[in-house]
């Protein structure tokens, strides 16, 4: 017999699961783990098998209650991975040709492949400030173009797309009968500020999102999907024929964590409010980098003006003990991505880790 789809991998997961590990580490792009322990959790308010048929109800109500729509506009999926895999399922038929920003997160072009969509690119510029210019995304629209696929923050810059810009998007797909996907998994990072999620803007838009990155809560992988109620019944059958059900006790977790996510809010906002000062300092001081610095979020995607991203890593890895994301997974071998949602004092000493590197290579 022989394999199909032998191209399903990713090259990006299997660098951030096996090779980004350091002991300073500005790799993640999410905020630290949220201990159990930070969580009212008592053994009895778990359970082995529940309700769980196409997702479980508790769970559902509560997200939807969190981004003003119903539960029927509501699909739990395991993590913003696999929200994104249905998302992508759900709306596009192999050979169908998806529009997805320049640069982006390596796995959303994986799936989409594996789905055996067409990718079709355009730019996010830096000299935009890493901002989408509907323009740019209407001169790459064809004929075939079933979807266009955001992710809001923006992976790896951190740029924000704001609402005029969304729903300039939103007309361009509209007009050529195509949907919207928005990733906002790092969206959530704008805590009390977050502004409304897209599916507000138009039954052709999609959001995708989790408790996985702004929150530190990877292991509930609590993703879900927000779409109108044709797509969410088309992606619980999808989901029938991958993982049928969460798990249960993960499921009871997850809303627990949500019924406290202002002690969990409380501690990412106090991590991220501290790590902002030293990463703005670095970033003044290295005349070697050109960058745009986001207003929120995890990330930061500086170029490096001279020099090899490449040589940086394995001299930041073997002399300095400290890990960035390389360009090249974003498909930008100039540039490297710096989160700040580790613990404070690790990521002050990783910045300077990194500064002596970069004066080493000059
Ligand atoms: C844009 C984007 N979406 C989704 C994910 C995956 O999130 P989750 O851990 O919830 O599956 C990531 C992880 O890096 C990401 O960057």
């Amino acid at each position: 017999m022989s394999p199909s789809r032998t191209c399903a991998r990713s090259p990006y997961m299997e660098y951030a699961k096996l090779r980004s590990e350091a002991r300073y580490n500005l790799a993640t792009s999410g905020v630290m783990s949220y201990p159990l322990s930070g969580l009212p959790v008592k053994l009895e308010d778990l359970e082995i098998n529940g309700p769980t048929l196409y997702g479980y109800t508790p769970l559902r109500e509560r997200l939807a209650q969190r981004n003003g729509v119903t539960a029927d506009n509501v699909v739990t999926a395991a993590g913003a991975s696999m929200a994104n895999h249905l998302a992508f399922a759900a709306t596009v038929n192999p050979g169908d040709e998806v529009l997805v920003e320049h640069p982006t997160y390596e796995l959303l072009v994986s799936t989409l492949e594996y789905l055996g969509a067409r990718v079709r690119y355009f730019e996010r510029r830096m000299e935009n400030h890493f901002r989408v210019d509907p323009a740019e995304v209407d001169r790459n629209m064809t004929p075939e173009t079933r979807l266009i696929c955001l992710t809001n923050l923006h992976n790896p810059t951190g740029a924000l797309i704001d609402e005029p810009t969304l729903r300039a998007v939103g007309d361009i797909a509209k007009m050529r009968g195509a949907c919207v996907l928005v990733d906002e998994v790092y969206l959530e990072a704008l805590y009390d500020e977050r502004p409304k999620p897209a599916i507000h803007l138009g039954d052709h838009f999609l959001v995708t999102s989790s408790l996985t990155k702004a929150f530190g809560l990877s292991g509930l992988r609590c993703g879900w999907v927000l779409a109108n109620p044709d797509l969410t019944d088309r992606m619980w059958h999808i989901n029938d024929l991958y993982g049928v059900n969460a798990a249960y006790p993960a499921e009871l977790l997850s809303v627990i964590a949500l019924d406290n996510l202002e002690a969990v809010t409380a501690r990412a906002k106090q991590l991220l409010d501290a790590n902002r000062p030293p990463l703005e300092a670095f970033l003044k001081s290295r005349a070697d980098l050109e960058y745009f610095l986001p207003e929120y979020g995890t990330v930061v995607f500086p170029k490096l003006r001279n020099g090899d991203v490449e040589a940086l890593d394995r001299l930041l890895r073997e002399k300095y003990e400290t890990a960035i994301v390389p360009g090249s997974y974003f498909d930008m071998p100039q540039h490297f991505r710096i989160g700040i949602g580790g613990d404070t004092e690790m990521t002050g000493i990783a910045l300077e880790r990194l500064s002596a590197a970069l004066d080493e290579l000059r």
